[in-house]
């Protein structure tokens, strides 16, 4: 009979927006659904209900009218337990079909996750799913792997990590490895305000939409057709000298009565990402461009490790796909690095960031990296390692630098 570090590892991202699941060693995920639990409208309390009255991921949101929707995970952190545990009973036994007291776990975390959600994860997981092995790792640490590959592996890296998902975007300097959370910043627009936006925009142009169906249109076509642009002022001006150039046409089916409709996709392509750059444009609360973030970030950090942060700023997560996203950004940065340099006199320092071909499930590829190295078994904690010691051996989080 196989062990379970003969099998592979189960590894879990569970984002605000989308948890992504699938196997160690794989280049994808299995799956990536949506982060959310549907239980039907009579039993909308989310208690002890029992394990077939509920559904979860595309098929929780499809039966949404029915149900009482429930999101675990806000802002990153999870929220509730025990509608976690739920999610997961169906990630492990429908999703990946998976016994999982046979195979270890690689969970991914946010770089503040705090020590207690910490041990609850391990609680579940050893408790309710009796899993033999457990890691849990922060996810920017690694994307910053998924960024790097196979060929740095063990090795402690440093860089900033700009993750971007649905959520909330942060900034998350990583030194030798370990995360200086301290300098840690976010920005409260994500991909979610981008697609509202988006939203917005075409539908204050009458964008034939059946009302029900706008926020699943309005994603798809942010996926499909949104870019970042160099500038917008002058964007705009080349849309209007030409629009059948840049005007996409976009064809839907009304979900309910199978009529096809169309609408053309104009300015919102490079305006939805703008947001990023200008938060103002969705946001009141007071936030930094996306830009003057990652700086005041870096910049909070010891200075000695400046150089290098700036040298190795890594994206990931999906909302850093937009095309051209990595130059507006680094441009945008290399901007404001030079404006200081010019003002204290001080020499040249090279900002460069880093789009990679693994950048949209960078958290999840790094992790199934991990779970895939033989020396997994040396940061994997045990089943027996919890009936002796309890959940808090999972407290202190061991990086990559344990490995090398
Ligand atoms: N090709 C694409 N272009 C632009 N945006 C995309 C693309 N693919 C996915 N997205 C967006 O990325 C977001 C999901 O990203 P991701 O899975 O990294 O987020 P998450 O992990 O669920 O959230 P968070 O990290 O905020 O907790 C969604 O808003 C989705 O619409
Ligand atoms: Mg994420």
């Amino acid at each position: 009979m196989l062990t379970p570090f003969e099998r592979p590892a189960v590894v879990l991202d569970c984002g605000t927006g989308y948890t992504k699941l699938g196997f160690a060693g794989n280049g994808e995920p299995s799956a990536v659904i949506p982060t959310v639990v549907a239980v039907p409208q009579v039993r909308s309390r989310p208690g002890p209900f029992d394990d077939l009255d509920y559904s979860i991921g595309d098929a929780a949101l499809a039966a949404a009218t029915s149900s009482a929707l429930h999101y675990p995970v806000k802002q990153g952190m999870v929220e509730s337990w025990d509608v976690m545990e739920r999610f997961w009973q169906q990630c492990f036994f429908q999703h990946l079909r998976v016994d999982s007291s046979a195979h270890n776990v690689v969970l991914t975390e946010p770089a503040l996750n705090t020590t207690e959600a910490r041990e609850a994860a391990a609680e579940v997981l050893f408790e309710s799913f009796s899993v033999p092995g457990l890691h849990i790792g922060v996810q920017a640490v690694f994307a910053l792997y998924a960024a790097f590959g196979q060929q740095e592996r063990g090795r402690a890296l440093t860089g900033a990590v700009v993750d971007a998902g649905d959520g909330y975007t942060s900034c998350i300097p990583v030194v030798n490895g370990f995360v200086l959370s301290a300098a840690l910043r976010s920005l409260p627009v994500a991909g979610r305000d981008v697609t509202r936006l988006v939203q917005k925009l075409l539908r204050e142009r009458g964008a034939p939409v059946p009302p029900d169906q706008w926020l699943e249109v309005a994603r798809q076509i942010k996926e499909a057709h949104c870019y970042t642009c160099s500038d917008a002022t002058k964007e705009r001006a080349k849309f209007d000298a030409d629009p059948g150039k840049h005007v996409r046409l976009w064809e839907g089916v009304n979900a309910k009565s199978g009529a096809r409709f169309r609408c053309g996709v104009g300015v919102e392509r490079f305006l939805g990402p703008e947001a990023l750059f200008r938060p103002e444009m969705v946001t009141s609360e007071p936030a930094q461009p996306l830009p003057e973030m990652v700086d005041a970030c870096i910049q909070s950090c010891p200075i000695d490790t400046r150089r290098a942060l700036y040298g190795n700023i890594v994206l990931s997560g999906g909302t850093t796909m937009f095309k051209n996203f990595g130059t507006r950004l680094q441009r945008d940065i290399q901007r404001i690095v030079d404006a200081r340099m010019a003002r204290s006199g001080g020499g040249a320092l090279r900002v460069t960031v880093t789009s990679h071909g693994r950048q949209q499930h960078a958290a999840w590829f790094g992790g199934a990296m991990l779970g895939a190295m033989p020396e997994f078994a040396s940061v994997c904690h045990t089943r027996a390692e919890y009936a002796e010691h309890g959940p808090s051996i999972c407290r202190s989080n061991s990086v990559f630098r344990d490995i090398a």
